[in-house]
């Protein structure tokens, strides 16, 4: 049996957990959702501390381990659902790359969304679910224009681009991306 792991990728409110919590289920995957742990971990944050600089390295830190999790069971013969977000084509190719170091398949599974379609999600979401945060129309704005779509060859899993100059190879870089996971993947693992 071909083991995949799938990229969840989209902007706040795309439906990217509700997706990830299908392919748990149909694919007897293993999702591994960073909100759930910072939620956990850090659940006295208000939205101030939530958006603080400590807050986004301790969110890396928590997503680097979930990779390394995510990546062993892989391993071990298990699907895995990472719904991280994946806003950058680099941490997507890395995510790949890994993957096929250990034989295991990489499915980019993208969840587009509108301005207006997210606001009304998360709004209702907000109202509906404790410990969401509502986000600003400014911050959505912001958010769309940073964000980097999947193009067709992430979406098929073909051609992987070259590393970034700098980096040895995309476990390295994914290394100092994710500062918890440790560069170990390589052609000979
Ligand atoms: N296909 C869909 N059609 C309509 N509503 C949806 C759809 N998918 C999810 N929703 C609703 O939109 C809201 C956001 O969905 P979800 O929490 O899955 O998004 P998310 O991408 O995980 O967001 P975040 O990045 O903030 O975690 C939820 O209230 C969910 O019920
Ligand atoms: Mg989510």
């Amino acid at each position: 049996m071909t083991v995949t792991i799938y990229l969840v990728v989209g902007l706040p409110g795309a439906g990217k957990t509700t997706r990830a919590k299908e392919l748990e289920n149909s694919e007897s995957a293993l999702r591994l959702t960073p909100d759930d742990w910072q939620l956990a971990i850090f659940r006295g944050d208000d939205s101030r501390r939530w958006r603080s600089k400590d807050r986004a390295d301790q969110r890396d830190r928590i997503e680097g381990k979930l990779v390394a999790v995510g990546m062993r069971a892989a391993q071990l013969g298990i699907n895995v659902v990472f719904d991280f977000g994946l806003w950058g084509k680099d941490e997507r190719s890395a995510l790949r790359w890994i993957a096929g170091t250990l034989g295991v398949h990489a499915q980019v599974v993208y969840l587009p969304i509108n301005f207006e379609e997210q606001r009304r999600r998360i709004t209702s979401r907000y109202e509906t679910e404790p410990g969401q945060f509502q986000m600003s129309d400014a911050e959505l704005k912001q958010w769309h224009v940073q964000f980097q779509a999947p193009d067709q060859a992430e979406l098929r899993d073909t051609e992987i681009p070259p590393v970034p100059p700098g980096h040895a190879t995309w476990s390295q870089w994914a290394s100092q991306r994710w500062p918890s996971l440790h560069d170990q993947y390589g052609p000979t693992t």
